[in-house]
């Protein structure tokens, strides 16, 4: 074998075993992707309760709903790259639909109307317009809905004695 033979053979070598680990990490990767958005979504319910209840108090501060409506809108940016396909139920226990990739662009939909509306929202904290405001949470809060229903599956029940 001469030596360019040898490095080709040297190099298609490597590929492959690049190529086996990626196949070999694709799996941690999507159920990581299931961790990711799960937190996401913890934050995204947490913020649009934070920004409930400051406009709750008969002085809410302009500053805690800009805060909790930032992380909101970047949130929801974000979550869009937390639904790789193939990181569904096979992977681990997860609440997401394989309706998500089957129907991809009816998430993708649900996906942008909820950005489009949280950075409303967005908009209107950085106004410093609280009436704005509190017009853009229910507006907001249906998109929740609008994805949930299609996408989302029932929360797991609690844990049951395991069947011997
Ligand atoms: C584009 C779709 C989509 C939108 C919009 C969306 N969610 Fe979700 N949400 C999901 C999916 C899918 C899951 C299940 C994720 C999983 O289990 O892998 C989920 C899970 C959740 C969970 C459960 C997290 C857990 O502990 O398991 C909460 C809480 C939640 N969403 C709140 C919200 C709130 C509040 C909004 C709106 C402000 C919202 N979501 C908007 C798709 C969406």
């Amino acid at each position: 074998m001469n030596s360019t033979a040898r490095n080709i053979g040297l190099a298609l070598g490597l590929t492959l075993a690049v190529g086996a680990a990626s196949v070999a990490y694709s799996q941690p990767s999507r159920a990581r992707a299931i961790d990711s958005r799960v937190a996401a979504m913890k934050t995204i319910q947490a913020s649009m309760g934070a920004i409930n209840a400051e406009l709750k108090k008969p002085m809410p501060e302009t500053a805690a709903v800009q805060k909790a409506a930032k992380t909101l809108a970047q949130t929801a940016n974000d979550v869009e790259n937390m639904f790789p396909a193939g990181s569904g139920a096979a992977v681990k226990p997860t609440r997401a639909k394989d309706e998500i990739w089957s129907n991809k662009a009816g998430f993708t939909a649900a996906l942008s109307s909820f950005q489009v509306q949280t950075s409303k929202l967005n908009q209107a904290a950085l106004s410093g317009d609280l009436e704005a405001v509190r017009a853009q949470v229910p507006r907001t809060a249906a998109t929740c809905g609008g994805c949930h229903t299609p996408f989302r599956g029932p929360a797991p029940a609690a844990p049951a004695a395991r069947p011997s």
